[in-house]
């Protein structure tokens, strides 16, 4: 006991204190450090979210998230096929849509030509190899950037979620491979569930985004879709508040219940406790959003010579294995899977 340890400490030798228990003994050496490594990140942990926008032959810079771009659908697609060449098992695709798709509904998010159903459409054609995970919320579509439907000031559910149902089915047709809606209406996992099964979508799979907390890691994302100047207000009637850690398991168990095959979390580094309960709790397949204020962060610092870049992305994902998680959303992915081919 550690008690008997502190008394006895003065009058005994380092060596008398440990025993043989040395445990710097086994970190002596790379080898011997990697024979005894726990947890490794590997290219197939790896889901590569991308920023699509209107053009042909055209690709855009983000200010806010140095090295990430907006791409047109053709361009997108030649990511896409870059990013099956290196191993990357899926890709998310996020769209900035022009302002005059969006109305107070969203509705556009149901439109077989909004630019994620086309990217959709073109990835699956021409880079079937690649998984295809799209977001059906919708506030990419919505003229106040809000996730559902906004009236007299509150986001009413029920009508939010037929919407996003509506955009799930379209993606199904289109070819998505896995639903993802990130809006956090309740019920909506298993409205999705339902419509996809009587449609003929029983394989269309669900990652629900069933933890989900009102952060504030999601500014640059916002700039890279163009709706930080719309929001109005904030999302905490619908986010998880990020002071609770009870809820989020309620959540995942709902979402788990309504039939989501896969749970996710996000944001990531901040809520990496989430993602273990979640794990511990479930044993399901479990993944992390590493969102866009986590990479600029790591991006900032690295460009001012504060940190080295490399290192803390590498370490940042690997805390994300360690955490239990299956899978990892990560601006980094393309980085990330160059790196470990060069091993
Ligand atoms: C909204 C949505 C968000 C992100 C993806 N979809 C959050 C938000 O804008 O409130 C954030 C992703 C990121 O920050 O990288 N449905």
């Amino acid at each position: 006991p550690f008690s008997q340890i502190r008394q006895s400490e003065t009058s005994r030798s380092v060596d008398e204190i440990t025993r043989g228990r040395r445990l710097r003994r086994m970190r002596k050496a790379d080898w011997s450090r990697r024979l005894v490594q726990e947890n490794r990140l590997t290219v197939d942990d790896l889901i590569w979210p991308i920023f699509l926008c209107e053009g042909e032959n055209y690709s855009e810079t983000i200010t806010a998230m140095p090295g990430v771009e907006r791409y047109s659908v053709d361009r997108a697609v030649r990511q896409a096929k870059k990013a099956a060449k290196l191993g990357i098992p899926a890709i998310a695709p996020f769209p900035r849509e022009n302002a005059d798709f969006k109305d107070l509904t969203g509705s556009h998010v149901a439109s077989p030509d909004n630019l994620i159903n086309r990217f959709v459409r073109a990835v699956k054609k021409e880079v079937p190899e690649i998984g295809v995970i799209t977001d059906a919320a919708l506030d990419p579509f919505t003229t106040h950037g809000h996730d559902g439907i906004l009236r007299d000031g509150i986001i009413v559910n029920d009508e939010s979620v037929e919407m996003i149902v509506r955009g799930a089915l379209s993606q199904a047709e289109a070819g998505a491979d896995i639903i993802a809606p990130s809006d956090m209406m309740d019920g909506r996992i298993g409205a999705i569930r339902e419509a996809l099964d009587s449609n003929g979508f029983q394989d269309v799979a669900i990652m629900s985004y069933a933890t989900k907390f009102a952060s504030a890691f999601y500014g640059p994302y916002r700039e890279a879709i163009g709706t930080s100047g719309l929001l109005k207000g904030d999302k905490k009637t619908y986010y998880i508040d990020p002071a609770n850690s009870d809820e989020a398991i309620r959540e995942a168990e709902q979402d788990l219940l309504e039939g989501a095959d896969m749970i996710m979390v996000k944001p990531g580094l901040p809520y990496l406790d989430i993602a273990r309960r979640l794990k511990d709790t479930f044993a399901m397949p479990t993944y992390v959003y590493q969102v866009s204020g986590e990479y600029s962060m790591i991006k900032a610092a690295a460009a001012n010579g504060w940190i080295d870049g490399d290192k803390v992305m590498m370490e940042s994902l690997l805390a994300f294995k360690r955490a239990g998680c299956d899978g990892i959303l990560t601006y980094f992915a393309i980085e990330v899977a160059e790196k470990l081919g060069q091993k």
